[in-house]
């Protein structure tokens, strides 16, 4: 059955591991899948929900975009846009934004874990940022959106909006409610230097991470220094339960070779740590210093990025102008 995909990614740089695992891996599987649409979007107005530099914001923005095409997104099949050239995300969120009760939002972990302690400094629009990213997936009658685990709260609000708005305005079916595509078992990679802190882009420490610009030397070398534990890797996942840094190692192992994690364990059974990291390291800068040598590549060549984006924002805004002229409607403007 063809799937309607849409996934965004911030580009607020040093896209990691974690984001081509959980989200840029499954956007390329998609892809590849030829009877989906799918439209992936560099979500620059969600990353202004924190301070940003004007300069270094437009480099993330084409370096998303790279990232993206780099990793074997075919943008000639799927469609590559930022979301501030179509103004239908913002129009919509509006609209949704007047809907949503604040009960909702006042749910959302990431609103608490980004907000921190003083909550009453963060902006309005990281508040109702995930109304944006609802509006992003209701606009295209998404029905599946690959995402990772943290974006899963984010995803329910989503289909809670999108049943409420069908509700309220009595259009049944109008907005599709989407299903989440997220894998099990490699769908939140941690930090290298702490199993129970996601790996971010916001973590201070370089080595918490493999940034998809990484050199293969600089991978070994967090690969060597990754924190494990003094137990030999075991034979069944169960056994895993408390040692967050093993699990985590053979998990990011067993999804670059695309392998179950038992069959992982089936192959580490009893050995040592230095002979799992020396393999990982092996097969991840096999696999990601290709895309980190491509990123490169096409950052030299802006013109072809722009181009790019131009060209998917074009179409995007064809398909969310039709559908805002719909919502519109419904409403009664
Ligand atoms: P963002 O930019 O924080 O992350 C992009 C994608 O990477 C996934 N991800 C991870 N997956 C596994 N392990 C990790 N450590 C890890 N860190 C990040 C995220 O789950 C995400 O899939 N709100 C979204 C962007 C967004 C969006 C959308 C996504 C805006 N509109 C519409 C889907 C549909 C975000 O901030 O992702």
């Amino acid at each position: 059955m063809s799937k309607k995909i849409f996934s965004g990614v911030q580009p607020t740089g040093n896209l990691h591991l974690g984001n081509y695992l959980g989200a840029i891996k499954n956007f390329v599987e998609l892809n590849n899948e030829k009877e989906n649409n799918c439209i992936f979007c560099v979500v620059d107005l969600h990353a202004i929900t924190v301070k940003q530099d004007k300069d270094q914001l437009k480099k993330n923005i084409y370096e998303t975009a790279a990232t993206f095409i780099a990793s074997g997104i075919d943008p000639y099949k799927s469609i590559i846009f930022n979301q501030s050239k179509v103004s239908a995300h913002t129009e919509f969120s509006w609209i949704l934004s007047c809907m949503t009760p604040m009960g909702w939002l006042n749910r959302m972990t990431q609103f608490k874990e980004k907000a921190g302690k003083d909550k009453e400094k963060a902006s309005i629009g990281l508040y109702i940022y995930p109304i944006l990213m609802a509006s992003d997936i209701l606009l295209y009658d998404a029905t599946h959106v690959p995402v990772g685990d943290d974006q899963k709260q984010h995803l329910e609000l989503t289909r809670d909006i999108a049943q409420k708005f069908n509700k309220d305005f009595n259009c049944e079916d109008f907005l599709k409610v989407p299903e989440p595509l997220i894998k099990t078992n490699f769908s939140r990679i941690m930090s290298l230097k702490d199993g129970q802190k996601k790996m971010s882009k916001s973590d201070p420490s370089n080595l918490s991470r493999i940034n998809l610009t990484d050199s293969k030397d600089a991978i070994i070398n967090k690969i060597k220094k990754a924190k494990t534990d003094s137990f030999p890797i075991p034979d069944e996942e169960q056994k895993l339960k408390d040692r967050p840094e093993a699990k985590n190692l053979l998990g990011i192992y067993s999804s670059v070779s695309n392998q179950t994690l038992g069959k992982t364990l089936n192959e580490f059974d009893g050995k040592n740590f230095s002979d799992l990291k020396s393999r990982l390291a092996e097969i991840l800068s096999d696999k990601i210093s290709p895309i980190s040598n491509e990123i490169k590549k096409l950052m030299d060549d802006h013109k072809y990025i722009e181009d790019i984006l131009l060209e998917g924002a074009n179409k995007a805004d064809e398909i969310a102008e039709k559908k805002m002229k719909e919502i519109k409607n419904i409403i009664g403007f």
